[in-house]
């Protein structure tokens, strides 16, 4: 009766990966029970989802082949333009949310277009990320979460997306992103990896918190309709302020590196997972998010009911 939060299963996403090649059910080796699947394959871990009443993906593919500048990524028959074909035929009610970035996609690595010194370029990026913003809408995409924290990103999708008639789809911003040793989990599981240097020069620098409400209020004011802090777990007091300065819904991503430590003491016997997960998340909704992305999701929800 006077508990303040609660977590409830319509709070949460559950990242889905998908490759490109055929016949394959990878377990990515440092996140236990999360799998690379082809799209031959996916319906097992889709009808997984389906039968604990998670519906709702946040898609990521892992192309069959990867250039400079990521071109799968607005090709008609890109792996994810394919992937969302699939499951809004055969899974009409799963809600799918898309990434939108470069980094998979790319040989180099990187988030976006690169000069010939290495350099990001940003303007350039921002045309590509809206050809693969309305791609992934025409696939049937119900909302489009761009992570590659490119500046104008929101304004450049949202014109592009409206131009294209495609007025209703949400777009989720990752706005307030991170350069975390966090990541190190996902890059393996889609081998994007920069080949050189690091992403610190468009990602947030782990001591500055006043920025982070910068960053968010550039994409508010953009026109994103729900903004997201990544990582989620050593970022609480972010969430909180972001909570505290916008009305807009306010996501998390509780991203690969947390989901591995508890994965990899629970294996140990250090900690009890089922009750240390829970926690968890619990925390990032008392620190005000709404949405919680995690690959927790689809083991947790049963508890939830
Ligand atoms: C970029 C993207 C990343 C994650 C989500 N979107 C990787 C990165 O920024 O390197 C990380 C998610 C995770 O670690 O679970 N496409």
């Amino acid at each position: 009766m006077v508990r303040e939060t609660h977590l409830r299963k319509e709070d949460l996403i559950m990242p889905v990966f998908i490759t490109a090649k055929s016949g394959v059910k990878s377990e990515i080796p440092s996140m236990p029970d999360i799998y690379n699947y082809s799209l031959d394959t996916v319906d097992e871990e889709l009808d997984r989802l389906a039968e604990v009443g998670m519906k709702r993906v946040l898609l990521f593919g892992i192309p069959a082949h990867k250039d400079a500048v990521g071109s799968d990524t607005w090709h008609d028959h890109g792996i994810i333009q394919e992937a969302v074909k699939h499951i809004r035929k055969n899974y009409p009610d799963f809600y799918i949310v898309t990434d939108v970035c470069f980094c998979e996609y790319t040989d180099h690595g990187h988030c976006g277009v690169l000069a010939k010194d290495g350099e990001l370029l940003n303007d350039p990026t921002l045309e590509n990320l809206q050809k693969q913003a309305v791609s992934h809408a025409a696939a049937g995409a119900d909302m489009v979460a761009p992570s590659g924290m490119i500046d104008g990103m929101i304004m450049a999708m949202r014109d592009a997306l409206d131009e294209a008639g495609h007025e209703s789809i949400p777009i989720m911003s990752y706005a307030i992103k991170y350069a975390s040793s966090f990541y190190g989990p996902f890059r393996d599981a889609v081998d994007s990896a920069p080949q050189f240097g690091d992403r610190s020069a468009y990602q947030m620098d782990p001591s500055n918190r006043r920025e982070a409400m910068v960053e968010a209020e550039l994409d508010y004011n953009e026109g994103a309709d729900i903004l997201m802090v990544k990582p989620a777990l050593s970022y609480l007091d972010i969430i909180r302020d972001l909570r505290n300065s916008v009305d807009l819904p306010v996501a998390c991503y509780n991203v690969s590196g947390e989901y591995s430590m508890v994965k990899a003491a629970a294996a140990r016997g250090w900690i009890d997972e089922k009750r240390m997960r829970h926690e968890q998340l619990l925390s990032m909704k008392r620190a005000g998010a709404d949405i919680i992305i995690t690959y927790f999701a689809r083991d947790i929800a049963p508890e939830l009911d």
